[in-house]
């Protein structure tokens, strides 16, 4: 059974400056469970790094309560544990950072280290500990490099392996790849999910990029105008977004826009036969492509020319995405339309032969 490890109810965070208020965070409700990965995602300005703050306890919100872990950290604006308690809590909450955050005159080892200034252990086990973390994010032969000499990706290695000093239950990261490539962003959010499986992190994952989302997490909510707008696991949400600015994201993250300006472009679909149709099929789970088109053409006499068809998997489910011309008489193709509804694939027509 998944318990709740983060508990959001009802969060406003307002600032007053000389002459405005800023809302923030409005009205916000999260469940993250242990064990999951999971993403906010939203634009420049939706509250994402503010809520992360509450999260991580650096900011009393003005409404709401929060639990982390069992515990009710903050209530109705007011703190409910001594300063102690706040303090050993924010040590088993780590956080990476866009901008690593590293202390430059101090080597990976010693930035490392420094996370262990106030922890009980003995020099020895501190020296084995830390160690032990470089080792962990694969950074064993680069201990005594300062951070001028390492690459993006490397310290982001040595952020990661500060942030897990302290043997924390949850690691937050902000915006932790945007200044990196693509291929080293790839490394450094499978590392995460490693720790996430070998450790049993939990990770929060801000963002402003489904493509990260798509890549690692299992649930998302999506966030505007310090509103949470949707929120659900990846596959419902890349299956079934409701919300226009969800569905903006989830294009710039399956590539179909491209696929359809190129399909858009052919002689095929420009000159759509008479009778044809030019239909998007999405679907997730059991239901694959294949058999229904085999199936209709069987049934129906309805062929399929397919144009484009992508499979991912998606939290360990294939979700599948296609363009295809269906072809046939103007009755059997409104029943092949009806039997591909059936088999639980979700059809849009995207353009009619006229
Ligand atoms: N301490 C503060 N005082 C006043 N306003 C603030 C403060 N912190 C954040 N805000 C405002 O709250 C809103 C949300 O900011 P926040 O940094 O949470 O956005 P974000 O989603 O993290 O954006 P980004 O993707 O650019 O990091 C913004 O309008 C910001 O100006
Ligand atoms: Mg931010």
């Amino acid at each position: 059974m998944s318990h709740a490890i983060i508990d959001l109810e009802h969060i406003d965070i307002t600032f007053h400056q000389k002459k405005r208020v800023i809302e923030a965070v409005r009205d916000v409700s999260v469940t993250i469970n242990k064990g999951d990965i999971y993403g906010i995602v939203g634009y420049s300005g939706a509250g994402k790094s503010t809520l992360v703050r509450v999260i991580n306890l650096l900011q009393v919100p003005t409404k709401g309560k929060i639990t982390i872990n069992g515990d009710v950290t903050f209530d109705n604006g007011q703190v409910q544990l001594s300063s102690a308690q706040l303090r050993q809590k924010r040590q088993k909450i780590g956080m990476i950072f866009q901008h690593f955050n590293l202390m430059a005159q101090k080597t990976a080892y010693e930035n490392v280290a420094f996370a262990l200034r106030h922890s009980k252990l003995s020099k020895e086990d501190k020296a084995k500990k830390v160690s032990e973390l470089l080792e962990l994010v694969g950074l064993s032969d680069r201990a005594d490099n300062y951070p001028a000499q390492l690459s993006g990706g490397q310290k982001q290695r040595v952020a990661i392996a500060r942030a897990l000093a302290n043997d924390p239950e949850i690691l937050i990261s902000d915006e932790s790849t945007s200044a990196l490539d693509p291929r080293t962003t790839k490394q450094i959010l499978a590392l995460l999910q490693d720790l996430n499986q070998k450790l049993g992190l939990t990770v929060v994952m801000i963002t402003h990029e489904m493509q990260i989302v798509k890549d690692i997490c299992n649930r998302v909510a999506v966030m505007q105008n310090g509103v949470l707008i949707e929120e659900g696991s990846v596959l419902e949400i890349f299956s079934k977004p409701q919300a226009a600015l969800t569905q903006e994201f989830i294009k710039t993250a399956t590539g179909i826009d491209e696929a359809m300006l190129k399909i858009a472009q052919q002689d095929v679909v420009i000159n759509l036969a008479k009778g044809s149709l030019l239909v998007q099929l999405n679907y997730a789970g059991t239901s694959t492509d294949e058999p229904i088109l085999n199936d209709i053409y069987k049934r129906f006499q309805v062929t399929a020319n397919i144009l484009y068809g992508n499979i991912e998997i998606l939290d360990h489910t294939p979700v599948g995405e296609m363009v295809v011309i269906l072809s046939g008489t103007l009755d059997n193709l409104s029943a092949a339309q009806d039997a591909i509804t059936k088999a639980g694939i979700e059809l849009t027509i995207l353009k009619r032969g006229v």
